[in-house]
């Protein structure tokens, strides 16, 4: 049942261009530059919207916050839902609540929605498992349709959830005119072409390169991971897979914020991965990238395809496949697995069964 992979995990991770497709079919409209989600919601009926989730799911929040303040220009804030639940949130019949699990059943995310319709809240679930609990307590689901994910670390349910909700950012910019339509037919299109982006990120000499940094790297006993914009969230994405399946101590932080504490870590033994893929804000990630050199930090940068100007700055280069700066999370987030899933293997653990972690989190 793992067809032929030594753990869930890796299946799980090689079934993502099919996960993608399944997520993105026929909600694409290219010719016209429309977004279908066949949910009820009505686009103009809210003036904010909260997001909220746990780990995984709450990185493909944030990646969501950033999307749709972007491409709908509505104000979005994001909580863990065990925070929200218990911190009187301010919610009105103006909040579009979105909840967003894979598996549909932890109770902190539940509890959470429960308490945003409380306040009078619209709520909206991003949701891979069908008919799971959270569904039956939204007023829409936008089902990611990842398929089933046995692995306890999320991979295939991380890149569905954050392509979802690119089609919600694109499906509310179109709707409340905020997005015009050639930039709607750009974004369409690169997210199109996602399955094909991650397969080409799974190609086995990729992988193979990805396997050898992480086993050059994997005695190291802290790790940093350092992105900006809408890759911080991917650096965040980096440092939990990371932490969770191989029990290595890693720290995220958006990189412009490492000058304001973190950099007192940084020294030779301290490997730091930074997410400095194609982006407008490429420069500066690159100048913290020489901040982490010039303290002797080892530096593991993930670049575009092609980028050999910014290679020298590195000590080793993950090349991933070249993609539009608002779809890069689902590419870059591929790395981050590959990167956890073979520093945990260089270590002997068994990335199905991470220790004191539940696939599913019931209880409080
Ligand atoms: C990380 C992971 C957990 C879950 C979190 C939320 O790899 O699997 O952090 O993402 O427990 O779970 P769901 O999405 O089922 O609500």
């Amino acid at each position: 049942e793992k067809g032929g992979y030594d753990s869930y995990m890796l299946k799980e991770i090689y079934e993502q261009p099919t996960a993608l497709t399944n997520t993105l079919i026929g909600r694409l409209h290219d010719d016209t530059g429309e977004v279908n989600l066949d949910i009820g919601l009505d686009p103009a009926s809210f003036k904010r919207i909260s997001i909220i989730a746990c780990g995984t799911a709450y990185y493909a929040g944030m990646v969501g916050e950033y999307l749709i303040e972007q491409l709908a220009r509505i104000p979005v804030d994001i909580d863990v839902a065990s925070e929200y639940r218990y911190r009187d949130p301010l919610v009105s019949e103006q909040t579009l609540a979105i909840v967003v699990s894979q598996s549909g059943e932890t109770i902190d995310t539940l509890e959470a929605l429960r308490e945003a319709k409380k306040g009078g809240a619209r709520t909206l679930g991003i949701i891979n498992a069908k008919g799971s609990s959270i569904t039956r307590e939204v007023d829409d689901t936008l089902y990611i349709h990842a398929g089933p994910e046995i692995g306890v670390a999320s991979t295939k349910a991380y890149t569905s959830m954050v392509s979802a909700m690119l089609l919600l950012a694109l499906w509310l910019g179109r709707a409340r005119g905020t997005l015009g339509g050639e930039q709607a037919r750009e974004l369409l299109h690169a997210a199109r072409e996602l399955p094909r982006l991650v397969e080409a990120a799974l190609a086995p000499e990729r992988v193979a390169r990805i396997q050898e940094i992480a086993e050059k790297y994997a005695h190291a006993s802290d790790y940093l991971f350092l992105g900006r914009g809408v890759n911080s969230p991917t650096a965040y994405e980096g440092a939990l897979k990371l932490k969770e399946i191989s029990y290595i101590h890693a720290e995220a932080y958006p990189a412009g914020e490492m000058k304001h504490g973190p950099i007192a870590l940084i020294d030779e033994d301290l490997p730091v991965v930074v997410v400095a893929t194609e982006s407008r804000l490429l420069e500066k990630t690159i100048s913290n990238v020489q901040e982490v050199r010039a303290r002797k930090g080892k530096v593991i940068a993930l670049l575009s395809d092609g980028d050999t100007e910014n290679a020298q700055h590195a000590d080793d280069v993950i090349y991933v496949p070249r993609a539009h700066e608002m779809v890069s999370p689902v590419v870059n987030a591929v790395a981050m697995q590959l990167l956890a899933y073979f520093t945990a293997t260089a270590l002997g653990k068994d990335v199905d069964k991470p220790r004191n972690l539940a696939k599913s989190v019931t209880v409080e």
